[in-house]
């Protein structure tokens, strides 16, 4: 079987990475690495094809950043000319940024099947692009691969045969496993935030990148604030998006020194830094996830998540976007991580159980 995995933006190199590993043990689908593009600058994107141990990509559609109708649209003209050329039996997408979309319905008109990994989940926010983007994608999947629980009843709920949803785990819990293994056998040393690291005992990890977190100045003040009260206790190391830093910018925002401003950081980088955090703040979907694996109390700056099972037994706390709330959370993720559990099935073999059920 050939099959061709999808990857764009920076959470799906991390995605594409255990699978692909997987379809080199299992031996019989043959997976090629098709970039979209979407994301395109050397620390968002080849540094993790470094970084992760996955070979460069086969196919590179160069699409670029541009408002979502030219992006989606660049992307789906280039991988359409590859999918006719190439015929491939099957597409995999994970996850649900714009890359995702596309390939799935250009895939879906050429009678291609198409499998989506991180399928069901649902935030119930159709102001958020990725959920417009997972409901349209799992509207025209053949096979669906679902992290939690909450995924196979959202699916069920939509009317989707039960045969074609496989519970199989967290293909992104299977990378984390892989890449702490990497580090501990690793010399940390030749990290450019080894040295920060060794300096502050005591610090929070921050990630923010979320439209609706800093393109709008209101908002984005009120996290700063919350930030900055956080900050007098603590550390806070903030590797910071593109996307915010031109809004910090735009906004004449000014952090205070006890917030570090980093680059984007390597997998292994970020890594090395948010597993021995106090607690994490982020709005990202992917560290909700590995922070829950590795019990790291983590604080989401977001009103709604499409992760549920993070908070159900995580250590995950919601704690929108005001500040009186984040500083409150803070605090209740770290009693939260004292007695959090890992979700069924975030064992690091979801990857193998998708090359399984591909074969049968
Ligand atoms: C995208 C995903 C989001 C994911 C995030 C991870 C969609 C709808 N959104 O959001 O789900 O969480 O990636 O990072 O697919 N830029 C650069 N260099 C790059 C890439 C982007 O400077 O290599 C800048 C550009 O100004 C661009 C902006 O960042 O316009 C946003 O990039 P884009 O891919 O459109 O969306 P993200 O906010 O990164």
């Amino acid at each position: 079987m050939k099959a061709f995995l999808i990857a764009g933006a920076r959470p799906n190199f991390m995605k594409i990475a255990p699978i692909y590993r997987a379809s080199l043990e299992h031996g019989s689908v043959e997976c090629r690495i098709v970039h979209t593009g979407q994301h395109y600058d050397y620390e968002m994107s080849n540094a993790f094809f470094e970084d992760l141990g996955i070979p460069k990509p086969d196919f590179c559609l160069d699409a670029g950043s541009g408002s979502h109708a030219v992006q989606t649209a660049k992307i789906m003209v280039a991988f359409e000319e590859v999918c006719k050329k190439e015929k491939p039996d099957l597409i995999l997408v994970v996850g649900d940024v714009n890359s995702t979309l596309a390939c799935s319905i250009v895939a879906k008109k050429l009678l291609i099947d198409v499998a989506h990994v991180e399928a069901g989940l649902r935030s119930f926010d159709s102001t958020m692009p990725e959920e417009i983007n997972r409901i349209v994608t799992d509207a025209i999947s053949d096979y669906f691969f679902v992290t939690e629980e909450s995924g196979l009843e959202n699916l069920l709920r939509e009317g989707k045969p039960r045969e074609k949803i496989h519970f199989v785990g967290n293909v992104m819990i299977d990378n984390l496993y892989h890449q702490l293994r990497n580090l501990e056998s690793d010399h940390a040393e030749r990290f450019s935030v080894f040295s920060l690291k060794q300096a502050h005992e005591k610090y929070a990890f921050l990630t923010l990148h979320r439209p609706s977190n800093v393109d709008e100045r209101e908002v984005f003040t009120e996290i700063v604030g919350a930030l900055n009260t956080l900050a007098e206790g603590r550390t806070i190391f903030f590797p910071m998006h593109p996307r915010t830093k031109k809004m910090a910018h735009e906004f004449g925002i000014v952090f205070p020194d006890r917030i570090i401003l980093l680059p984007p950081l390597s997998y292994q980088e970020s890594l090395f830094l948010w597993k021995d955090a106090e607690a994490v703040l982020t709005d990202s979907g992917g560290l909700q996830e590995e922070t829950t694996a590795l019990e790291v109390p983590c604080v989401t700056i977001r009103e709604n998540t499409e992760r549920p099972i993070t908070i159900e037994v995580g250590t995950n706390v919601l704690a929108g976007t005001k500040a009186e709330s984040i500083i409150k959370a803070y605090q209740e993720s770290i009693q939260k991580a004292k007695t959090a559990k890992k979700p069924a099935l975030w064992d690091g073999k979801a990857s193998l159980r998708i090359m399984k059920v591909l074969c049968s």
